[in-house]
């Protein structure tokens, strides 16, 4: 790291230099793993008309090398950017790429590129298809033309023998998805009724839908639709408060819509009881099948905290999180989501300890490990439940509102926490970030929050200095509460209660960078708890999008 660098990621996914913005049709090909991404090849800010894909391959989604560009905008239909999409792998390992092309009069419009060489595993050069635009908006189908994009992976019917596609979109305040079927992946034609759609939402981008095991954490090929035991997940990107929502819902191949379970159909009210992917940065997701390791994978892309000035000046912006493995807890009430296996062969130095009680408003250091380039995990065992604080029922139950008002510096408050993980500290606590959980006493049964404090994460106070929260469905009295925190140098994404609540920040400290950085866990409650098992590994470097 160079002294500019100071924030740049060790093991997060992101281009050599400039600007990155959506994840963008990630497929698995031939042994190797894609990763498209939006991308302004000319600077660190985002461009109105010169976003490309950029292009990179993995063998392991842990380093990568890095192509020419995919797409670049060339046609009068996509002249001013190539916009978000999807790829879909067709029967005999033919992939196609639909995507989002902004025209030339700044009108959005679906394409089609399919590779010019499919016996290069590469897949390094793509070929727009000559029947471009194959969707687009117009006075019969009133679509709105600046509010239509971002393709879905294609999906089949098998009853009927028809591909499928979502396209995210609003009409007045209601975000909707529009679906349109094909025979042949040229001839598109919009269904008279949305695939699924809600009030006072905003626009719906980069939506994405997608099947899940009823039992089990094996994922599923998109086009498997009408089985027993499985349910179906919407995803949308809600770009009027930047975060991605997510339903569980039955798919009717009948009907061809989406019926969210109960519970999940409060969306049109009230935004706080549906559930997200991640309560802190992540946004305009996507998720692809792996049918090697038959997974399914996420990526999401985590843009900065600091101002266009620092941007510019440290030369890019935006990086991806770790892709994460998900599928249905066997609740069947929300996902889990973890991060993939293969980044674990990044761990060196491993240090760890057990059973050690962290007594009410005690700290401890963790020493061993790169702090500022970490992988660590750990569990609480809690006691004294009887003790924890009431959720008085008067309070905002807002998790980000609670999380503010018992934040980690809070002290002496009779109660459970706020405990966890104090990371990118300074020596002197001029600056840190904290990752914890409080207890409550509930109604009926007790609340875990989880909250992640960058509020003291900087000197540097033109940081947006986030503050994060989220219920996490644990019980505390048979489960272990624990948190996973990927921490890498203006980075660190947290995973609550084994993937339950994920919480992932930016952060840029002045004083606690590279071998500065501290690591420790804390106990500001007054009640005491026990550290089950703590492991915590340094992480290597991944060779990332290097220039060669
Ligand atoms: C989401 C998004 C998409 C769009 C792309 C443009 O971040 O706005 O809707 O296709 O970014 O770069």
């Amino acid at each position: 790291h160079s002294l500019n660098q100071t924030y740049k990621p060790s093991f997060h996914f992101q281009p050599h230099k400039n600007w990155m913005n959506d994840p963008n049709g990630p497929m698995r090909y031939k042994g190797l793993y894609h990763m498209f991404y939006q991308h302004n090849p000319k600077g660190a800010i985002w461009s109105n008309n010169s976003i490309v894909w950029g292009h990179s391959i993995s063998k392991d989604l842990v380093n990568w090398l890095s192509l020419q560009h995919a797409l670049i905008p060339s046609e009068s239909y996509d002249i001013n950017g190539c916009w978000s999409g999807s790829s879909t792998l067709l029967p005999n390992d033919k992939p196609k790429i639909l995507y989002t092309g902004i025209d030339i009069n700044q009108h959005q419009t679906q394409n089609l590129a399919i590779p010019k060489n499919v016996s290069d595993p590469l897949l390094r050069e793509w070929i727009k298809s000559p029947n471009n635009p194959l969707m687009e908006p117009n006075n019969v189908n009133k679509i709105n033309a600046t509010s239509f994009r971002d393709p879905t992976t294609a999906w089949i019917g098998h009853h009927d023998g028809f591909w499928r596609v979502l396209i995210g979109s609003q009409k007045k305040d209601k975000g909707i998805l529009i679906l349109f079927k094909s025979k042949d992946f040229f001839n598109w034609i919009q269904d008279k009724n949305p695939f699924y759609s809600a009030k006072n939402t905003g626009m719906w981008e980069c939506p994405d839908f997608f099947p899940v095991l009823i039992n089990g954490s094996i994922g599923l090929d998109i086009s498997i639709n009408n089985g027993y035991g499985i349910r179906h997940v919407v995803k949308v990107s809600l770009i009027d408060v930047s975060h991605d929502y997510y339903f569980i819902g039955t798919y009717d191949t009948i009907k061809d819509v989406f019926v969210p379970d109960k519970g999940f159909d409060k969306i049109n009210n009230e935004l706080s009881l549906v559930l997200r992917y991640d309560y802190g940065k992540f946004y305009a997701s996507k998720t692809f099948y792996d049918g090697e390791k038959k997974r399914r994978v996420l990526w999401g892309w985590i843009n900065e905290s600091s101002i266009q000035e620092d941007d510019v000046k440290k030369g890019w912006s935006g990086i991806q999180a770790i892709p994460r493995t998900l599928w249905l807890h066997k609740s069947g009430k929300q996902l889990i989501q973890w991060p993939i296996v293969e980044i674990e062969k990044l761990r060196s130095n491993h240090v760890n300890l057990h059973s050690k009680v962290l007594k009410g408003g005690k700290m401890l250091e963790i020493f061993g490990v790169t702090a500022a380039q970490a992988d660590v995990e750990i569990s609480f065992e809690v006691k004294e439940l009887e003790k924890a604080q009431v959720l008085d029922p008067s309070w905002k139950l807002d998790p980000q509102h609670l999380c503010k008002e018992n934040g980690s510096k809070v002290k002496g408050v009779v109660g459970l926490g706020p405990f966890g993980l104090l990371v990118l500290a300074s020596k002197d606590m001029k600056e840190y970030t904290t990752i914890f959980f409080k207890v409550f006493r509930g109604n009926k049964k007790h609340v875990v929050l989880m909250c992640c404090d960058t509020r003291r994460s900087s000197l540097n106070h033109n940081n947006d200095l986030a503050n994060y929260g989220a219920f996490v469905d644990v019980d505390p009295i048979n489960e272990e509460l624990s948190i996973r925190s990927l921490i890498d140098h203006s980075v660190v994404e947290s995973f609550g209660a084994q993937g339950k609540a994920c919480i992932t920040t930016r952060v840029y400290p002045t004083l606690a960078i590279n071998d500065k950085a501290h690591l420790h866990v804390f106990n500001n409650g007054t009640i005491d708890v026990k550290i089950k098992k703590l492991n915590a590994w340094s992480m290597k470097k991944a060779k990332i999008n290097e220039m060669h």
